[in-house]
């Protein structure tokens, strides 16, 4: 029998008030938290930042709250909070190179969701458009694209993950007649490799192409380009149309979320009245989170600029730190410019049974954030060189897939 059936099952039914669990089930609750809290000091696979306290929110979890409609345009349904969700928007132009009257967004159920509004307006500025995106993109997209029927065209990746600037001249120059839709990775998954939207801006040009469209997506980097030094052109500034970034990565939220960021005067070529609900519908959802608006506000709040550049600070010295540490015990960890993320060969068995991590064919990584340790790199470090050694007499090491 099915497990979750049978511990329904075996545990008495709950009595009296619908609110109150049985023993039994009340037991399993207890057990799932004794085990994510087990599992959150392994977790170093992917990004999603574990330290965060939104304790003084947890009072508006008693409102049934709603973000419907354009968080610019007022809805009918006032349970919202779509002032926090207006200045959640401004914030990210700051960071993103856009004066505030000029741009137009909304909070997410996270980067895909940006991803797709992105390409959704560029499908409706360009219908006929072609969207060319990397080999390293992430997988959500060519869904987004099949959802969309949009015509589209993978270009090769250089072996950093970055793209690969002279296929997609050579590919834009096959297709001059259409207008390209770009596809850029600010901050690839498994490499964390950064398309220059200058790059990409010199090839468009030089393929006398007038009339294109540039969606960054940022999920994770977009929240630490703006905390480095010297950056590279990645956001509206460089020539971006609009931009996706995550809020449960970077950020750290017990909810996914993101912001869907772009150029005002598109959105407004798109949105349509609906009366029942006296509100603009711009946004993919209709019904939209009223909390993570909040979460999102409230880290932006309470840690300001300063706190979210020790954040990134601290983030990159852990990656560093971990890519030193590996090499010292033979392992090639390598990693890009900006990135917190440190790529090595997919490691022995016994390391992806005991850690979370994201392997992909023959590499994999590790992800530095702000929940990082150097105790926990100790131990990662000191696993790996045990698995490497008990792997000795198995198979030679596979050789990074890409390295650059
Ligand atoms: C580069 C990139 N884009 C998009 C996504 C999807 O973001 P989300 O999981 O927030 O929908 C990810 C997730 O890891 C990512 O790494």
């Amino acid at each position: 029998m099915d497990r979750e059936v049978e511990n329904s099952r075996d545990s008495e039914a709950p009595s009296g008030s619908p609110a109150v669990l049985s023993s039994g089930d009340a037991a399993r609750l207890d057990q799932l938290y004794a085990q994510l809290t087990e599992e959150r000091k392994v977790a170093v696979g992917y990004p999603c930042n574990q330290k965060f306290d939104y304790s003084p929110l947890y009072r508006f979890l008693e409102f049934a709250i709603n973000n419907v409609g354009d968080p610019f345009s007022g809805s009918r349904f006032r349970m919202n909070t779509h002032v926090f969700e207006r200045e959640v928007v401004r914030h990210f132009a700051r960071y993103t190179g856009i004066a505030s009257d000029e741009c137009w967004g909304y909070v997410t159920n996270g980067g895909t969701e940006g991803n797709m509004y992105g390409l959704y307006m560029a499908r409706e500025l360009y219908p006929n458009g072609i969207t060319y995106f990397s080999e390293d993109t992430h997988y959500s997209v060519s869904k987004i694209l099949r959802l969309q029927h949009t015509r589209n065209i993978m270009i090769r990746s250089q072996a950093s993950g970055e793209i690969d600037y002279q296929d997609l001249e050579e590919s834009i120059r096959i297709h001059r007649d259409v207008p390209p839709i770009i596809f850029a990775n600010v901050g690839t998954t498994m490499t964390g490799a950064i398309d220059r939207i200058d790059r990409i801006i010199e090839v468009l040009q030089r393929a006398c192409v007038a009339n294109y469209y540039i969606h960054v997506d940022a999920a994770f980097s977009g929240l630490i380009l703006p905390f480095v030094e010297d950056p590279p052109p990645w956001h509206f500034g460089a020539g971006a149309d609009s931009i996706s970034i995550s809020g449960h990565k970077m950020i750290g939220s017990p909810l996914p979320c993101g912001v869907a960021l772009v150029r005002k005067r598109y959105m407004e070529r798109i949105s349509r009245s609906i009366e029942y609900i006296g509100a603009l519908d711009t946004t993919i959802s209709g019904s939209r989170s009223a909390i993570t608006p909040l979460f999102i506000w409230y880290a932006l709040r309470s840690l300001g600029d300063a706190g979210f550049r020790e954040m990134v600070s601290h983030s990159l010295e852990m990656a560093a730190s971990a890519e030193t540490r590996l090499k010292e015990i033979g392992v090639p960890a390598w990693r890009n410019p900006f990135s917190v993320t440190v790529v090595f060969p997919r490691p022995p068995a016994a390391m992806l049974e005991k850690w979370i991590l994201a392997p992909y064919r023959n590499i994999c990584h590790l992800i530095t954030l702000p929940n990082t340790t150097k105790e926990q790199l100790d131990v990662f470090v000191r696993d790996f060189k045990k698995a490497l050694a008990e792997n000795q007499n198995a198979a030679p090491p596979v050789p990074p897939l890409c390295r650059p």
